[in-house]
């Protein structure tokens, strides 16, 4: 079963706790925090002491913190004092991959790689091994509510691949950027544990039910 991981870029940032409490009684499972630095990507959103400030109310959930920044080494000892439970890299971003992997995993924190749209699978096949997910992104990072690159969709299936020729044990894997519920099944099916959602939860006006239609297109994989 997947998991719709709502993403707080779209929820209203005067209201961020009181969204977090929200999400806790809806039993969301992870929440998606996206963090750009406007240099990786043409866009600037929080930093490490939003995630710590939103932290104590996270209850149960998991803090699925996605990196959009440059240089993510200089930084992941800070979000991971601060909460994040899951911490992502681009390595489109990172100077040196694996120190940046086994920083997170030396926090005690599960490691994530994430590729951009135009990164082809084959770009991970040197870390292998040293990050627990992966985040296929389905739009260009930066903004939210942008239409999904569909084809991107078929990395999940190489990575698994690569991972089985080399009798590595599979890992989670999450797809980021334009999913709706038009698109949320065959997302679900391409293999996506978890399944990041911005505007297709918070451009409803019934968020909660939103989250209960998404949740049930991508129940079954
Ligand atoms: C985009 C972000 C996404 C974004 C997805 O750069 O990484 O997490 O919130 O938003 P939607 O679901 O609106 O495409
Ligand atoms: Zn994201």
């Amino acid at each position: 079963m997947a998991h719709i991981a709502p993403s707080i870029l779209s929820a209203d940032f005067t209201k961020l706790g009181e969204e977090l409490r929200r999400l806790s009684c809806m039993g969301v499972k992870y929440v998606h925090i996206d963090i750009m630095d406007g240099n990786f990507v043409p866009n600037i959103t929080f930093g490490y002491n939003m995630v710590s400030a939103l932290a104590p109310l996270k209850g149960d959930m998991i803090f699925d913190v996605h990196l959009m920044i440059n240089n993510p080494h200089f930084y992941i000892e800070q979000f991971a004092k601060a909460g994040s439970d899951f911490i992502t890299v681009h390595i489109e971003a990172c100077e040196d991959v694996p120190q940046c992997l086994s920083l997170i995993r030396e926090s005690g924190k599960l490691a994530g790689v994430s590729i951009k749209p135009n990164t082809a699978a084959s770009e991970l096949a040197p870390y292998l091994g040293m990050f627990d997910l992966c985040l296929v992104m389905t739009v260009e990072p930066g903004f939210g509510g942008q239409s999904m690159i569909e084809p991107c969709l078929s990395k999940i299936e190489e990575i698994k691949s690569m991972l089985r020729e080399r009798d590595l044990p599979d890992i989670l894997y999450s797809v980021d950027g334009g999913v709706t519920l038009e698109n949320a099944a065959k997302t679900a099916q391409s293999g996506a544990d978890i399944i990041v959602a911005g505007n297709a939860l918070y451009s409803s006006a019934d968020m909660e039910k939103r989250f209960a239609e998404l949740s049930e297109k991508v129940k079954e994989k």
